[in-house]
């Protein structure tokens, strides 16, 4: 069976069982305890403690529409870092692609184990074996989903603990609870998530809907239905191995493989190499593919301008692949946009990589601290400088290597610290006022806070809510506008609870250039008492706001944790204020 041909026998399957079909997030996540989506489930987390309704809350993956259904299917990009360091072997991947089905106060225990078995029967896959929980202090052993299995005839189920068994949540705070598993070949395939208890603050407890939540590895199924021997050999993978072609050796082409598929799928999110967090992430991945390109057309003793013009026409022709494979299943993914992105990381990365090889060919000993200086210096990964010199960093973990990084990140935000002194602003736009980088990173939250208050404002107490004022500094936000009255309690917090809906919708921000008549005629607010330019910026959150503005912004409004109002005024007649903050923002 082809993968596409997979994907959709899935989709359909529990779409004929009462399921919506929802794409796919983004892999930028909606949940702020991870850097990248790292399960299928993530998008749907607020419907687990109900903090969404099904029936009611907009759903960012469904253009803003409900779910409409206790009972949702998808196959989510996901990607973990966990298995950064195996790729290269048969079987770990950094991107991969989950199948799951997922029920919010639906089905539960028995329904669930029906639906994954009567999938494998009907696609033909034969199960090994399958794990119940076996309980420990904190929750029982799971005796109703062994009986479950055993009535369908299953008899070989394996009692597994809390390491295996027991799944979640996602970061520190979640719901979570104990699984039963699906072996194949050896393999967990597929992972029945019971979603009974939800963790906060170390503690579990009971949630008041019980879920399910399940996961199924694609990669490795289709390993299963194509009788491969690993995914490199699936249709997944095959088109974009050829392509690598020979001179590398098997684990390198695997690595590139991986890379570069996984490099697309980010860049496509939105996600840009950087030197922290997701970006970092990408920078690593890409990096670490060009070295291997690098090196061995340098082996093969190309000269460098010769590698450097080959790069775009190798990676490209990756990149085309992954388009043609997978865009028609997942949309926005364009290799042209992917090639653009990568080649001004690539080259950026080659302006130094050659002095930095010169230089760590050059030292005979090497601590993690020099390690770093390499990255510091020449742009050079840990994983870039063990590709070039394995034997240097051998006594070097990537751990140690971290650390390094993390001291020289403290270092410099002292640095910056130390150079404003508390005096002198690195912002300030009138509006905005920061003395630090990090007073940077929190007056654009709370300026984007600002954005969504004002729209909110304005669904919740009509449209003759006008700004009238704003002054944001690192620790709040203070928001004048035009209203005859203090707002009831009530309203407060119906202001307070949409803005937090949207925050947990992470609706991106987007921001667009145009003539000041055409922002104007295309309905984003704007503030009378400025004067603006001839071309002017309109920064957009999802549908929700429209406005005319200088920015800085953040990106998605996930960025955001809880908002909430910390003070109504009145400033004068008809003209009221508000003080509000963001979870996360120091106050
Ligand atoms: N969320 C579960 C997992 O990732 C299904 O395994």
């Amino acid at each position: 069976m082809k993968a596409q041909d997979i994907r959709l026998s899935f989709l359909k399957f529990f779409e004929k069982r009462g399921h919506t079909i929802v794409p796919s997030s983004s892999l930028l996540s909606d949940d702020p305890s991870v850097l990248l989506t790292t399960a299928g489930m993530q998008q749907f987390k607020p419907y687990y403690s109900q903090k969404a309704d099904p029936m009611t809350s907009p759903h960012p993956s469904l253009s803003g529409k409900p779910l409409g259904s206790y009972s949702v299917a998808s196959i989510q990009k996901s990607f973990r870092t966990t298995d950064i360091d195996e790729v290269g072997d048969a079987t770990h991947l950094t991107f991969f692609e989950m199948l799951g089905n997922f029920s919010f106060g639906g089905y539960f225990k028995e329904q669930a184990i029906t639906l994954a078995h009567e999938y494998f029967q009907e696609i033909g896959v034969e199960l090994d074996f399958v794990t119940v929980f076996a309980g420990d202090d904190e929750a029982p052993k799971d005796t109703e989903s062994e009986a479950l299995w055993k009535q369908r005839g299953v008899q070989d189920v394996r009692h597994y603990d809390r390491d295996d068994n027991f799944w979640g949540p996602t970061g520190e705070e979640g719901p979570c609870g104990p699984c039963t598993e699906l072996y194949v070949n050896g393999v967990e395939v597929w992972n029945l998530v019971f979603n009974e208890y939800y963790k906060k603050d170390g503690k579990y407890e009971p949630l008041k809907v019980r879920g399910v939540d399940t996961g199924m590895g694609f990669e490795r199924l289709a390993i299963a239905l194509q009788g491969a021997s690993s995914v490199f050999e699936t249709d997944l993978f095959q088109p974009l191995m050829r392509k690598i072609g020979d001179g590398f050796t098997e684990e390198q082409k695997r690595i590139l493989a991986d890379h570069s598929r996984a490099s697309a799928f980010l860049l496509s999110d939105g996600v840009r190499p950087a030197n922290k967090e997701a970006g970092y992430i990408l920078r690593r991945l890409i990096r670490r593919a060009l070295v291997l390109y690098y090196l061995k057309h340098k082996q093969e003793g190309a000269n460098e301008s010769a590698i450097r013009t080959s790069i775009p026409e190798f990676f490209g022709a990756l990149f085309a692949i992954i388009e043609k494979e997978y865009g028609f299943f997942y949309t926005g993914l364009s290799a042209s946009r992917i090639q653009e992105e990568f080649m001004k990381e690539a080259e950026a990365f080659l302006k130094t990589l050659s002095a930095g090889v010169r230089q760590l060919r050059k030292m005979d000993t090497m601590t993690a601290k020099d390690a770093f200086s390499l990255y510091e210096r020449f742009g050079l990964p840990y994983e870039v400088i063990r590709e070039i010199a394995p034997e240097k960093v051998q006594s070097i973990s990537y751990e140690d290597f971290q650390k390094e990084q993390e001291k020289h990140r403290e270092a410099s935000k002292r640095g910056a610290e130390a150079k404003f002194g508390g005096h002198g602003l690195v912002l300030n736009t009138g509006e905005l006022k920061a003395r630090t980088q990090e007073e940077v990173a929190q007056v654009t939250q709370l300026h984007t806070a600002t954005h969504l208050l004002q729209a909110v404002l304005r669904s919740v107490l009509g449209s003759t809510v006008k700004q009238a004022g704003s002054d944001i500094t690192a620790e709040r936000l203070r928001f004048d506008f035009s209203f005859d009255r203090r707002l009831t309690d009530e309203e407060v917090q119906q202001v307070e609870a949409l803005v937090n809906e949207y925050i947990e919708s992470d609706m991106s921000v987007r921001c667009e250039e145009m003539p000041y008549e055409e922002a104007v005629k295309s309905g984003a607010l704007y503030f009378e008492k400025e004067t603006y330019p001839q071309a002017v910026k309109v920064y957009s959150i999802g549908e929700v706001s429209q406005e005319l503005c200088g920015g800085p912004h953040i990106q998605h409004t996930g960025e955001l944790k809880g908002f909430r109002i910390v003070k109504q005024e009145s400033v004068s007649a008809g003209v009221r204020r508000i003080r509000a903050v963001v979870d996360g923002v120091a106050q």
